[in-house]
């Protein structure tokens, strides 16, 4: 098979290695990819937006099976371009459509999702500009902390929690004026307040059938404790101590299947990975959001222990026949520590070069934000730029593996958070 991911985060290189691990995988391109992906695939220099452009790379390397890495070109609406061709009838494609990446691209319309099949969620309203007052005198009575939410993409700085009314209040205006996040703010949903630990739950589904992947708990803080700024994850966990069989069973029947069943009933024929982020409010699960792609770094923990031969996985959820495939799970930990770029989530340089990658041990180092320098030279080129993990029989040995390489790596302003998976350890019921 002739295999292309789009992407070029640490998810997509944790594609691309696990891929060309199959016996099935006979041509492997990542587009536009990084320095990591280079090393077992060809990377293409098209950008994961550029539909025109992918649509010449799938007639050019005759390309069978299509996997859409990112958010972006899913809620943008790539599938429904390549499916509009019937050049591409025949084509393979894990990714939902338009209409089912809207799950991820509008916080609104997954809210009215869940409320119309029942599944559970913060309460919450939806406000515009048009009811922009009602929405202040709404913030004016409502509950502490306020969470307020960009309806569209925000690149994960779409939402913000306050304890001060006042506050909300101007966020809210911020939101609607478009002053903070651009168009995504055009609606805002405000939301009650969970309190719990949060889990990621990852579904990978044909339209009809569906599989369970390992679930993970992903480190979003900047800093040690979770303080400080939101990032798009500084480091994963899988499995996760208090994803018991009884909570997990509690997810798959209060969320997961309601969630396919919705979808079935509106019409949405989605093929692809679901992401469902939850929050454990004492023993039951809550959504707080879908995303219609796999999680990063979360597929770093999670890619690392599936057996199951997974350009099958991927060809079996294209095919409607994800019912003739077993998944297997190794029982192993897998942890991933991301090393970010000085300033980071904030401004951060480009172009360090990195040291010390060759002499990693008993680590998978996923290039998250890297480049190839002109002396070949690997090079910095993202805010994370890379997710080491390691995989061992206890938690506890993983994270000592995963912690060795983030302290052994070298680049100019490298920083990482030294508590991953910390807290599990801690963790009793
Ligand atoms: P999101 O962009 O929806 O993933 O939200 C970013 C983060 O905000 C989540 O990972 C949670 O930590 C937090 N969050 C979002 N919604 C809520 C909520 N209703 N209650 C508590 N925390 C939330
Ligand atoms: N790690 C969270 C995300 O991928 O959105």
């Amino acid at each position: 098979m002739k295999i292309l991911i789009l992407g070029s985060g640490g998810r997509e290189h944790a594609f691309a290695w696990k891929l060309s691990q199959s016996p099935l995988c006979d041509q492997l391109f990542v587009a536009p990819g990084n320095a990591g992906t280079a090393q077992v695939a060809t990377n293409l220099p098209v950008a994961a937006t550029d539909f025109e452009a992918v649509a010449d790379l799938l007639r050019q390397h005759q390309i069978d099976l299509l996997i859409v890495g990112p958010e972006e070109p899913l809620v943008k609406g790539i599938v429904n371009f390549l499916r509009a061709k019937e050049e591409f009838a025949s084509l393979r494609i894990v990714g939902p459509d338009q209409q089912g990446a809207q799950l991820e691209g509008s916080k609104d319309f997954s809210k009215k999702f869940m409320d119309r099949y029942g599944i559970p969620t913060a309460a919450s309203q939806t406000f515009t500009t048009e009811n922009l007052e009602e929405g202040i005198s709404y913030l004016a009575a409502h509950s502490l902390p306020i969470v307020l939410k960009a309806d569209g993409l925000a690149a994960g700085k779409g939402v913000i929690i306050t304890e001060d009314r006042t506050e909300a209040q101007d966020v809210l205006r911020q939101m609607l004026s478009g002053e903070k996040f651009g168009a995504a703010g055009s609606k805002v949903v405000i939301e009650q307040f969970l309190r719990g630990i949060e889990l990621s739950v990852f579904v990978l589904t044909d339209g009809t059938n569906y599989k369970i992947l390992p679930e993970a708990k992903d480190y979003k803080r900047i800093g040690e404790g979770d303080t400080g700024p939101n990032t798009g994850g500084m480091g994963a966990v899988s499995p996760v101590k208090f994803a018991t069989n009884t909570f997990l069973k509690k997810v798959e029947e209060k969320v997961v299947q309601p969630t396919l069943s919705g979808l079935q009933q509106e019409n949405i024929h989605y093929q692809g990975f679901i992401f469902v982020g939850l929050m454990n409010v004492k023993g039951e699960p809550y959504v707080i959001e879908y995303n219609t792609r796999m999680g990063d770094p979360e597929t770093e923990v999670v890619l690392p222990r599936i057996q199951t031969d997974f350009v099958e996985l991927m060809a079996a959820t294209a095919d409607g026949e994800l019912d003739k495939v077993n998944l297997n799970v190794s029982p192993q930990t897998a942890v991933t520590t991301v090393v970010v770029a000085g300033g980071y989530p904030d401004a951060y340089e480009k172009g360090h070069n990195i040291t010390e990658l060759a002499s990693l041990e008993d680590v998978t180092a996923f290039h998250a934000g890297t480049a190839t320098g002109q002396n070949g030279h690997v090079t910095t080129n993202g805010g994370r730029v890379l997710a080491l993990t390691a995989l061992a029989n206890s938690l506890e040995n993983a994270v000592q593996k995963s912690q060795k390489a983030a302290r052994t790596v070298q680049f100019d302003g490298k920083y990482y958070r030294k508590d991953i998976g910390l807290d599990l350890i801690r963790y009793q019921d």
